[in-house]
């Protein structure tokens, strides 16, 4: 096919090392993140609502030409958007953030051991599951110390309002037979609305049997700030960023 060709040609077309490394790069890169993507990944990479790139591995951009990649076409059905910088901004970008990658993480002061009895005894577990184990009106956190640095899962823990994903609503929907259901939005359309209940039961309801509908952008989530003890938050940060998603 011809576009099979052009997709080669374009591949073919990308370094696999990236050439603008020098310390002017990185000033320049630096200064286009803070720009441009500082917004949503947070001034030194920690995340908030773009992904954290503070972190030794990106997922998605493993190898500088993915890296490349993403920074120029984003990533589709995600808030992470293209960008029509040249050529060489892309990489001078590229450069800077790797280097976010190499900043130290927080020392973590807390025993992960201990952390994964609080998570239990806290009960965390109720609303996120760890592997197959947990409750489902949370996110998984299979591999959330893959993605999240400490100072932002402890600021998560402590107060969760403050870094909600913006797609995230908690929906409520009265029927116009009486009934009441209430969760989290998957999806809607013009003739339905999906959502997932605390109990993790899936619900599609129709737009004409809907009396009332309200959609709020707050989490369900409690905050811990004053509910767990520093060691407690401590220990419980720690075993989260031991989670990398290979249990
Ligand atoms: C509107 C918010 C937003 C802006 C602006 C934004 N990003 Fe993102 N970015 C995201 C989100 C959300 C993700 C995670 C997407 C997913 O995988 O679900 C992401 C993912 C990424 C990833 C992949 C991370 C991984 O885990 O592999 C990289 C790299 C990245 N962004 C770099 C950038 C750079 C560089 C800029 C500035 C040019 C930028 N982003 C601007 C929201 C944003
Ligand atoms: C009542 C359910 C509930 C409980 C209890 C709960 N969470 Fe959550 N949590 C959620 C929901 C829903 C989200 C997704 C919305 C958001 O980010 O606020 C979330 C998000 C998170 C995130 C962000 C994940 C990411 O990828 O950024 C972390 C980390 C987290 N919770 C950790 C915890 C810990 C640790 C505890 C216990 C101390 C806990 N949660 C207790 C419901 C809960």
């Amino acid at each position: 096919m011809w576009w099979t060709a052009l997709l080669l040609f374009q591949l073919g077309d990308i370094p696999e090392k990236n050439p603008f490394t020098s310390e002017a790069d990185l000033t320049h890169g630096k200064k286009l993140y803070n720009g441009r993507c500082a917004g949503c990944h947070g001034p030194t990479g920690e995340g908030g609502k773009g992904a954290n790139l503070a972190v030794p591995q990106l997922p998605r951009a493993a190898e500088d030409r993915s890296l490349y990649r993403v920074i120029r076409a984003g990533i589709p059905d995600t808030e992470m958007p293209g960008s029509l910088m040249d050529t060489k901004e892309i990489w001078q970008l590229a450069a800077y953030v790797r280097s976010l990658g190499r900043v130290q993480q927080t020392a973590v002061a807390g025993d992960a051991a201990k952390g994964a009895g609080v998570f239990r005894g806290k009960g965390c577990i109720g609303c996120h599951t760890i592997g197959v184990d947990g409750g489902r009106s949370g996110p998984s956190l299979t591999a959330v110390g893959s993605r999240r640095n400490g100072a932002y899962l402890k600021e998560k823990v402590e107060n969760p309002a403050g870094s909600i994903p913006e797609k995230f609503r908690v929906v409520e929907i009265s029927t116009k037979d009486g009934k009441k259901v209430n969760g989290q939005l998957l999806n809607e359309d013009t003739f339905s609305i999906q959502i997932r209940d605390g109990a993790d039961r899936f619900h599609s309801v129709w737009r004409e049997d809907i009396l009332a509908v309200s959609m709020e952008h707050r989490t369900p989530m409690p905050a811990y700030k004053g509910k767990l003890s520093a060691s407690e938050l401590d220990d419980v940060v720690a075993y989260m960023l031991t989670l990398r998603g290979d249990q």
